[in-house]
């Protein structure tokens, strides 16, 4: 049976709620986490009516639509390098009647913003994680980023900057044990008022800075 193989329960149904919003998911993205709530909480606590917000490797959609859906009047733009999520993404916000605007890219590369907000959950599971055989029904791609977990984390804070407002935020989710490297790469990128978010579990597990000058 396909849920004895560790297949998750959500690739059987095809629906997974995130933000109360039902999503339709399967084997092209990552599974909606309940912990990535904490992020989309943390970018609405900042995001004025008509904010302009970029969700990074947005895969299913989750964070762009929860977005979206308590910010009616905001622009939300979400990068996918993925087609296939993109294409999981931009069903599920047809199904919702959600405009959030979908490109496909390698992070901000060839977007300019301005964005008030920037916000991801990109892959940050260290590559050598024996952890990762366990995941084998969700992309690699969205699970693993380098030796150190670190690379497209640090991919983003450095093309960030540029692309935020003056005031913006970048907020990013990372692993229970990566509060410290983040917030160290966010200060070496210049951003300023760096702190931690915990999750549902107590971890700090979402990290972010605002742009400064
Ligand atoms: C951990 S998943 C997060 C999915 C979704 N945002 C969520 O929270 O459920 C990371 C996503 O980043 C995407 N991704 C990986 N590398 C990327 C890159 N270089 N540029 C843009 N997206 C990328 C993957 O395709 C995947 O959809």
């Amino acid at each position: 049976p396909r849920r004895m193989a560790g297949e998750p329960v959500a690739y059987l149904t095809g629906t997974k709620e995130f933000y109360g919003l039902p999503l339709q998911v399967d084997a092209r993205v990552l599974d909606p986490r309940p912990d990535t709530e904490t992020l989309v909480d943390w970018a609405l606590a900042l995001a004025a009516p008509a904010a302009r917000m970029a969700d990074l490797g947005t895969g299913s959609g989750a964070i762009a639509l929860a977005l979206q859906s308590q910010r009616p009047q905001a622009q939300v733009l979400a990068v996918d390098a993925s087609a296939d999520a993109l294409a999981v993404a931009r069903a599920n916000a047809r199904r919702l009647g959600l405009p959030v605007r979908f490109v496909q890219g390698h992070w901000l590369d060839g977007i300019a913003g301005p964005f008030d907000l920037i916000v991801s959950n990109p892959p940050y599971i260290p590559a050598t994680d024996p952890h990762l055989a366990a995941l084998t029904h969700e992309p690699l791609s969205a699970l693993a980023s380098g030796d150190d977990g670190l690379q497209d984390i640090r991919a983003i804070a450095a093309q960030a900057p540029s692309r935020l407002a003056p005031g913006g935020w970048l907020l990013l989710e990372h692993g229970w044990d990566q509060a410290e490297a983040v917030q160290a790469l966010l200060r070496a990128a210049g951003f300023g008022q760096v702190h931690s978010r915990h999750d549902l579990a107590g971890m700090a597990r979402c990290t972010g800075g605002q742009r400064t000058g």
